[in-house]
């Protein structure tokens, strides 16, 4: 067998590692691997130079990285209708050219439901799910999510030595554009006093509360954690930027924040958005082995013909589901999980 493989969306900590474990396990059955360059775009490179052979060598000591050997995008969507049509047909049609059976398409929401319409259209595609924001229902954790956490708790930590100094409230703005898995975990474990997430509309008067609370009878400094896609009650998300159709950049909302605090409270505030650097970096040990599983899970699944399935962990195993179904809902934080009481319980804020 001959099989492509392709990274696409944003990329995350672990991307690498199951294209390792790809390649390998590929490898060690007698087949060959191509990856394509950025998404689907290397498909329309001139002189092929956006294919690329993956054998042992191209593979060796990138499990620890971070971003993709591949690249990735996440603006050159081949089914966008242009000029009255899509290139989807001529993405299927190019990746048979290259002598492929099939396609392990590594890659979020976005990208699987791309994938999916690829395999309706006649390719046979796995796919691997991918992203920080751990917001496919599909698969109980995406390899990347641990890592972003991890980063986001440390940054945290370190905002309290300045906070306490300066007697601040630090508001820190993470990823998670429709769930507030990063902001719900990196805020408990960070110990902030407010977390806010898109699932809970929050009140102002509350958070202002909530941060007078640790003024007056507190260590009078506050660290409130927000989700990118958080929003107040009755308004909206802030954006920043909305050039991709349908896809807006998130962000601003620490800084809207900070300034509600300030205006309100009347606390010396200060904002930050901790942005990419969530996305960056080695992949935490959990990660790098999830990952390598769904790299290994693929290569089960290509071997036993299970086309048009995504890899997904349902603890303690990894399995399949569906391809048509893995984007079919996102994953929220469910308001009665007791991750959430347990964050209501140490007397954290969510501003509701
Ligand atoms: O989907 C993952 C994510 O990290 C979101 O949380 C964030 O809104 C988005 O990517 C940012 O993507 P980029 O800046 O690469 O367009």
């Amino acid at each position: 067998m001959r099989i492509a493989v392709n990274t696409g969306g944003g990329d995350a900590p672990g991307l690498n590692a199951v294209i390792r474990a790809f390649t390998l396990g590929a490898i060690h059955r007698g087949w060959e691997v191509v990856g394509i360059r950025r998404g689907y775009d290397g498909l329309f490179m001139e002189d092929g130079k956006g294919i690329v052979t993956l054998d042992e060598e191209a593979v060796r000591g990138i499990t620890h990285l971070g971003g993709t050997i591949l690249g990735t995008t996440n603006r050159g969507n081949p089914l966008e209708v242009r000029n009255g049509s899509d290139r989807g047909d001529e993405v299927v049609q190019r990746i048979h050219d290259l002598g492929c059976d099939g396609l392990v398409a590594i890659g979020g929401d976005g990208s699987l439901t791309i994938a999916a319409e690829l395999q309706r259209r006649g390719l046979k595609v796995i796919g691997v799910p991918k992203t920080i924001d751990n917001d496919l229902a599909a698969t109980t954790v995406t390899f990347g999510f641990h890592t972003a956490v991890q980063t986001a708790t440390d940054a945290i930590g370190r905002l309290h030595s300045t906070a306490e100094a300066h007697r601040r409230t630090m508001v820190v703005e993470v990823m998670g554009r429709d769930a507030g898995w990063i902001g719900l975990f990196s805020g408990l474990g960070g110990t902030a006093d407010v977390i806010l997430i898109p699932e809970i509309p929050f009140d102002f008067d509350r958070v202002c509360a909530a941060v007078r609370e640790r003024y007056d009878d507190g260590p009078e400094f506050a660290i409130v954690v927000v989700s990118e896609g958080a929003r107040p009650i009755g308004g909206k998300v802030e954006v920043v930027e909305t050039a991709t159709p349908g896809r807006p950049r998130y962000g601003g909302i620490a800084d809207f924040v900070a300034k509600e605090i300030t205006k309100r409270a009347g606390h010396e505030t200060r904002s930050l958005v901790l942005g990419h650097i969530q996305r960056g970096g080695e992949p935490t040990a959990y990660d790098k082995v999830l990952a390598l599983r769904f790299g290994a899970a693929a290569v089960e699944l290509a071997a036993r013909g299970d086309w048009g399935s995504m890899v997904a962990l349902h603890p303690p195993h990894v399995d399949a589901v569906p391809l048509a179904e893995a984007t079919a809902r996102l994953r929220l934080v469910p308001l009665d999980s007791d991750i959430v009481q347990t964050a209501r319980s140490l007397g954290v804020s969510f501003g509701d």
